[in-house]
């Protein structure tokens, strides 16, 4: 643990850009704590995370009213809604992370930290965090600084308000096998591993005689979880085989089969049920096989047991071999907020997250707050959610009403889902107010715009309109490894 020492580490106020990223330290006898910024009056504004609820909150906050610090494990945003489309190349990878630097950068009327670290604790008696570092967060000062964070240290971050935004992760339910065999579409990194393995199946099976079983399992792509995530990454694997795959090995193409299993009767149950059955018809008629009432009990190196409810009586037991699985069956809190539950009574039973008041204040703590996907305040947990709370406690914060402001109000612009072969559903609200239902391509291209309207940086936008433009012209990247 990195002792008193009192260190700044932080983009340079006055100047731009990422040469300017600049390391201060003072000796400090005093605390045994890293604070980020020391008596220049103004509060310290701790954020956890660089998603939808980190970044709105970073990009709204006034830095001349704050010192603020942001401590993320991922040095980049990640633009979620267009990651199922980026495993087989539809959109690049790179185009939808966009550097935290670079919102970093722009915020030059106060002090803006970032510590590429995880935060391993709340202290919430003590009003800190601990941190354990992932990089040299001292590149260019760390031989005039020895004190200075490295890879793996840990240190304490001092707030006077703390906004966590970590997120959540993954749910296996537990279930054996999971971990070990199945692939997450969660963050950036796991789109390339995904496209990998599908490429390596495709090759071991082109050199399999046809028939062989080997060869089938091979091809055969699962899905678990009927959600948004899981249609909509099924829908991008078969247009891949649709519309690039058969022209390069026709055969193999014919061959692969890719499975969608949900354990409710239908899929994407956030929409009516017009929609829904819609996605359907367009699933089967693109040839994803669909499981419903399906739930997958066990998952082994090479085939998994999925137990299908035929009545209400009965069930039936199957094994449904594969060669690529992905698992999308929704997120479970993180391990530092499930540790902060169990330490706040007011927090006592709450499973899928922090529960919080309607000013976003963390229930039974006074100046932590939570937003997105990590607080449980009665809505889904989704990136529109997220946007809007960090907007709404910017606000507050900007204007000092902190404690006396007006509750937190979300307003529902509804949901899209892109289904394959250019077809996507939408149910456009403003709050209770019904703007648009629909499902086919006029809706896939409403979806498009909306999703690049909702992109947050011009970078970001500019990369993935030409990654379509360039779908229009050439066939989708789809490289093993780079
Ligand atoms: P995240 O965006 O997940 O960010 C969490 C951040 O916290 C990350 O930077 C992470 O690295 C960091 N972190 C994790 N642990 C720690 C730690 N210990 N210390 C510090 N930092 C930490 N929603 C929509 O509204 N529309 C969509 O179309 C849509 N599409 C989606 C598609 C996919 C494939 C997925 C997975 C989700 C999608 N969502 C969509 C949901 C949306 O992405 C989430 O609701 C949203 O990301 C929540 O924002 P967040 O800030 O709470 O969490
Ligand atoms: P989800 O929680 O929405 O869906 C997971 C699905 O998996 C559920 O339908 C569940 O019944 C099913 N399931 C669980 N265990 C199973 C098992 N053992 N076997 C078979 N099926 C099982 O998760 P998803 O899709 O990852 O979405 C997470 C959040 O992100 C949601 O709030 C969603 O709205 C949002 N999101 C929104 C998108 C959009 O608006 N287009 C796209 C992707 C995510």
């Amino acid at each position: 643990m990195l002792s008193r020492s009192n260190i700044i580490q932080r983009f340079n106020s006055t100047s731009s850009g990422i040469s300017s990223f600049k390391t201060a330290a003072k000796k400090s006898t005093t605390q045994a704590t890293l604070s980020s910024y020391s008596n220049n009056g103004k509060k310290n504004v701790v954020i956890l995370g660089s998603g939808w609820g980190g970044i709105s909150f970073l990009q709204h906050i006034d830095e001349s009213k704050y010192n603020v610090t942001l401590i993320s494990p991922r040095p980049h945003f990640l633009f979620t809604p267009l990651l199922p489309s980026t495993p087989v190349g539809t959109v690049d990878e790179k185009s939808i992370i966009e550097p935290v630097v670079n919102f970093a950068v722009k915020k030059t009327k106060g002090n803006v930290s970032y510590y590429e670290a995880q935060a391993t604790k709340i202290n919430h008696a003590e009003n800190t965090v601990t941190i354990k570092s992932f990089s040299h967060v001292n590149p260019f000062g760390a031989s005039k600084n020895p004190e200075s964070i490295k890879k793996n240290d840990s240190a304490d971050i001092k707030y006077d308000y703390l906004i966590s935004a970590v997120g959540a992760e993954p749910n296996t339910f537990g279930i054996p096998g999971v971990e070990k065999h199945g692939m997450f579409l969660k963050e950036i990194e796991h789109s390339p591993k995904i496209r990998k393995q599908f490429i390596e199946n495709i090759e071991r099976a082109n050199l399999l005689p046809k028939g062989d079983p080997e060869r089938k399992r091979l091809l055969t792509l699962v899905v678990v979880g009927g959600g948004p995530t899981g249609v909509e990454t099924a829908g991008e694997l078969q247009d891949y085989v649709d519309q690039d795959l058969k022209k390069y090995l026709p055969s193999i193409a014919e061959e692969v089969q890719i499975h969608l299993i949900e354990a409710l009767p239908v899929i994407l149950n956030m929409f009516e049920s017009k929609l829904t059955s819609y996605a359907q018809k367009v699933l089967e008629q693109t040839s994803i096989k669909l499981h419903l009432k399906t739930a997958v009990s066990e998952v082994k190196e090479t085939y998994l047991v999925a137990k299908t409810k035929v009545s209400d009586t009965e069930s039936k037991l199957e094994e449904i071999p594969y060669g690529t699985l992905i698992w999308a069956t929704g997120n479970k809190p993180r391990s530092i907020v499930t540790d902060l539950i169990k330490e706040i009574p007011e927090q006592e039973g709450s499973r899928r997250g922090l529960l919080v008041d309607e000013h976003l204040k963390v229930k039974g703590l006074n100046n932590v707050y939570a937003i997105g996907d990590n607080a449980v305040a009665g809505l889904a947990p989704t990136a529109q959610v997220a946007h809007q709370e960090a907007e709404y406690l910017t606000k507050v914060f900007n204007k000092n009403q902190i404690g006396s402001a007006k509750p937190f109000k979300y307003l529902h612009y509804g949901a899209l889902a892109y289904l394959g072969a250019e077809k996507a559903i939408a149910n456009i609200t403003y709050g209770k107010r019904q703007l648009y239902t629909g499902g086919g391509l006029i809706t896939f291209y409403i979806w498009r715009l909306l999703y690049l309207s909702m992109i947050i940086s011009w970078r970001s936008r500019f990369k993935v309109m030409s990654d379509w433009f360039k779908l229009a012209l050439f066939k989708r990247d789809f490289f093993k490894e780079l």
